[in-house]
């Protein structure tokens, strides 16, 4: 076959059946992405004869004799595309994963598609940036900043990998040339919720020409780990093997195929033949725990340092400040209610994926889609017992995260299967291996209690938490913990109880996700508030205003009150709902409400979380930086070289950045809890300092001036009256560490103005405005985008997006067009207020906003519903066909 790709004739012959996506990655294309291999996503998109396809459902024959256009051959012979320029200019992307996708597709647009981009976009799917900062890229608006020599403080600073992500450049886990000999894995995966494998016999499978090595669980090393990444081990049950000869959710790893080819490693795993004793299975967290409930982990000692197996708990948490019953006695009001949160995907545009070798060294290397490549090189090694110095684990740029690649769910069989053939090894998840075994959201079930007297001045809070952790406990005890604190934190109120369980049940593993347990139970607690200022004859906001904490409140263990913007938030708020905005109802027969909600996070996870960071200057006049945290959108990398260029006097296109490599560097917990900027961008500001001090005291010596008379800026260090070129001081290093202590507190107020069509059930958004307490804003530009961004993943997880589960425990909707997460008709503009703070311990007085934009939304979506209809909502989501049938049947 003849095909033109990006102007050069060229001549191949696809594989039977081979799809466009795969035909062009395998020639090296890899700005044609995958995100799900279905239509449904348009991460691979490509230009055939000038006209957008998803390249993953278009045969790769269809290119004959045709002009096959990638991202790469988008730019002219005069530089980038006017799109490409424009998605660096508005910075229309995070991860960046659905970048060439959406400037191909957007390179197409005629002036009458751009006047409707939700039907003109409809095909590309963005999980990160809620698509506001996109539709600026098409029309050209300009977002990005330029700094000049140590102003970059509080600037919209341009991702220094924009460049990069726009042409298609940017390397993500799997965008690099197959290493010769490499093995593909595939793995197969129970059909059963719970069931003991009796044997498996490999003998048909090992027949398929191109099979290489089957691997059972009788090649699992014996030791038991947990999937979930934390800086402490202890923090989560060991109950996972690499590979098990119990099976407890649909889903699960059963044995691993290595072949040739990726067609031949799936033969292989329709070939295994396993013979399963099937077990009982529960799949409700309350059932789980009564007595005589099948047990999932009953076999596991203490060692496993589960809760208790025999009632399937994983962790248990209760706690108590003052006198619950006579708070409630002395309340006027007492409003008690039920409210269900449901299994949300993270749907991270890239999947789960790793390639695997050992080096020249024989040292295992392992390059993975991850937020934490330190502690999963730990885990291996202490897996596998290697030293930890023969295992490397490195990304590059990671398609997003959300919390979902806290967890090592590749690295682990592809490191056995590397250890064991000796040769590289390659693992790509599908989308439908994402939703069947990547960890959800915990569902969760909240019983709130609380008193209030007629003033509104809260008596007592009581809590109720059930937690479902599915199969697996990996994170279920540190999600159950913060869950069950800074929900009820933020409120004052002398008398608290709060219960908490995290539950086994045979259903896929639940783990981090973005609000690690908060968002479920600030939903519980802001719509039970807003149910008590309805009981209570209140304005939700003065009700909020009476009992949150102020900025003098006494925070506990390790926990400092840095800044306090709270209030500040609700009067932002609050004013700009007053204010409204231009959006009105369709028609009269519409009802329209309004609702907020409050959030508060610690900036930084408990016990520890470590970063180091190392900075020398460069013979070209620059600087390099080296961090161990890893960028998935987060715009970490942008602002560590704010950072350091505002404390070494330049310009942050003057630091070169080096990251997310276990050889680069000694240690980083990793980036996750929001710490990208707080935790590792104070290592890099320490680093950056402990280098310009070097810098000054070398110069003091060489000048004799006073060391007050020096500073650096730039390339050179001013003495005095004289310059001199750093390249001519001593050779030095700046080094600099954090150890995540203390932390201080980041807040979020979300509202809304909707209108709800009875007759349909539908929910309109006319107004969304959030107010974020991020103390002094490092890049505008980016901060805004993570509010967005959350903002936008939490109002699809508040109105549709849900994993169904059906009675025997399989995920039902296990694909993007049957989950559903926003595309560009389903969002509106979230309009991003900042607080005026300072905080006294983040780098420069910034606080973390990744993750806590998502924890309000939706329940100031489901008091704005109430506020509207009258009908108060106590599930996720808020599905328009059950509105409807509450609306209209009397039991709601
Ligand atoms: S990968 Fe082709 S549409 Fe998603
Ligand atoms: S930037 Fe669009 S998916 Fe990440």
């Amino acid at each position: 076959m003849t095909l033109r790709i990006n102007g050069a004739l060229h001549t191949e012959a696809p594989r039977p059946g081979q799809c466009l996506r795969t035909f062009l990655r395998d020639l090296g294309w890899f700005g044609v992405k995958k995100g799900c291999d279905a239509g449904d996503c348009g991460a691979c998109t490509v230009l055939l004869d000038g006209q957008p396809v998803h390249s993953c459902v278009t045969p790769a024959f269809r290119a004959g004799n045709r002009e096959v256009t990638t991202i790469e051959g988008l730019a002219g012979p005069d530089g980038p595309h006017p799109m490409q320029r424009q998605f660096m200019e508005a910075q229309g992307f995070q991860c960046g994963f659905c970048t060439p996708g959406m400037v191909l597709t957007a390179s197409t647009l005629d002036q009458a598609q751009r006047q409707d981009l939700s039907t003109a976009m409809k095909g590309n799917l963005c999980r990160c940036t809620g698509y506001r900062a996109i539709a600026d890229a098409i029309a050209g608006v300009q977002h990005t900043e330029m700094a000049d020599g140590g102003d970059a403080f509080g600037r919209s600073i341009a991702a220094p990998a924009g460049p990069a992500v726009v042409t298609g450049a940017a390397r993500y886990t799997l965008d690099v040339p197959l290493p010769a000999g490499l093995l593909h894995l595939k793995l197969l995966r129970s059909p059963h919720a719970h069931a003991r494998i009796i044997s498996i016999d490999t003998t048909k499978a090992l027949a398929i020409p191109g099979v290489h090595t089957v691997l059972t669980p009788a090649d699992s090393p014996p030791r038991a780990f947990s999937t979930a990444r934390h800086e402490n081990p202890l923090d989560d049950p060991d109950d996972t093997r690499v590979l098990d000869d119990v099976v407890r959710f649909v889903g699960q790893r059963v044995a691993a195929v290595l072949a040739d080819t990726e067609a031949a490693a799936e033969a292989g795993c329709r070939a295994l033949l396993v013979d399963y004793q099937i077990l009982p299975a529960v799949f409700d967290p309350e059932a789980a725990m009564q007595p005589g409930a099948p047990l999932l982990h009953a076999d596991k000692g203490a060692e496993a340092r589960i809760h208790d197996p025999h009632r399937n708990v994983v962790a248990e948490i209760h706690t108590a400040t003052g006198d619950l019953a006579a708070g409630l006695a002395a309340a006027d009001v007492v409003h008690t209610a039920t409210y269900t949160t449901q299994r949300l995907h993270h749907a991270a545009l890239e999947t789960h994926a790793a390639i695997g070798w050992l080096n020249d060294a024989c040292c295992l290397t392992i390059r993975s889609s991850t937020q934490t490549p330190f502690l999963t090189r730990r885990a291996l090694a202490d897996l596998f017992g290697l030293q930890p110095d023969r295992v490397r684990v490195l990304c590059e740029r990671v398609g997003g995260g959300f919390g979902g690649k806290q967890e090592m769910l590749t690295e682990d069989i592809v490191a056995l299967a590397v250890l064991r053939t000796g040769r590289p090894v390659r693992l790509e998840f599908t989308r439908r291996e994402q939703f069947l075994a990547a960890p959800t959201r915990h569902p969760m079930q909240v019983d709130v209690t609380l008193g209030a007297t007629r003033d509104g001045t809260l008596t007592a809070m009581q809590l109720r938490i059930v937690s479902n952790a599915g199969a697996y406990g990996n994170h279920s005890g540190g999600v159950l913990h913060h869950g069950s604190g800074e929900c009820h934190e933020v409120y004052r109120c002398p008398n608290k109880r709060i219960d908490g369980y995290a539950v086994y049940t045979n259903t896929l593993p639940a783990g981090a996700f973005r609000g690690y347990g908060l968002s479920q139970t600030v939903f519980a607690v802001e719509s039970a508030m807003d149910d008590l200022a309805r009981k209570l004859n209140l304005d939700p906001f003065e009700l909020r205003r009476c009992n949150i904490i102020g900025a003098d409140a006494e925070m506990h263990g390790d926990v400092e009150l840095g800044s306090y913007g709270l209030a500040q938030c609700l009067d932002l708020v609050e004013a700009a709902l007053r204010r409204g905005n231009e959006a009105a109802p369709p028609d009269d027969t519409w009802q329209v409400g309004q609702g907020t909600a409050l959030a508060m996070i610690h900036t930084i996870p408990p016990r520890g979380h470590f970063a180091e960071a190392r900075i020398s200057p460069r013979p070209d006049g620059g600087y390099e930086l080296t961090v161990g945290t890893a960028e998935f959108g987060n715009g970490t990398t942008t602002v560590h070289t704010q950072i350091a260029a505002v404390v070494l006097g330049t310009t942050p296109a003057a630091i070169h950045i080096r990251q997310s490599d276990t050889a680069l560097i000694g240690h980083d917990t990793g980036a996750f809890g929001s710490t990208g900027s707080v935790v590792a961008g104070m290592a890099t500001q320490r680093a950056a300092a402990h280098l310009r001090d070097q810098l000054l005291d070398a110069a003091t010596t060489r000048f004799g001036v006073d060391r007050a008379d020096c500073r650096v800026v730039g390339d050179a260090v001013l003495a005095g009256e004289s310059r001199v070129p750093i390249a001519e001081l001593p050779a030095t290093v700046g080094f600099g560490s954090s150890d995540g202590s203390p932390r201080s507190v980041a807040f979020n107020v979300h509202g809304f103005r909707v209108a709800v069509q009875p007759g349909t059930g539908e929910i309109r958004i006319l107004q969304s405005v959030q107010a974020a307490d991020a103390g002094r804003v490092i890049n505008p530009m980016q901060c805004r985008g993570q509010v967005e961004g959350g903002a936008a993943q939490a109002i699809g997880a508040a109105l549709y997006e849900m994993i169904r589960i059906d009675a025997d425990g399989c995920v039902e909707n296990p694909t993007f067009r049957g989950y559903h997460i926003p595309a560009w008709a389903d969002l509106p503009p979230t309009e991003v207020l900042f607080a005026d703070t300072n905080d006294s311990i983040g780098p420069f007085g910034a606080k973390s906003m990744s993750e806590s934009p998502f924890n309000p939304v939706a329940p100031a979506l489901a008091n704005a519903v109430a506020d509207a209809t009258g009908a108060r909502f106590r599930s996720l989501p808020l599905a328009r066909d059950v509105v409807f049938r509450a609306l209209h049947e009397p039991s709601g």
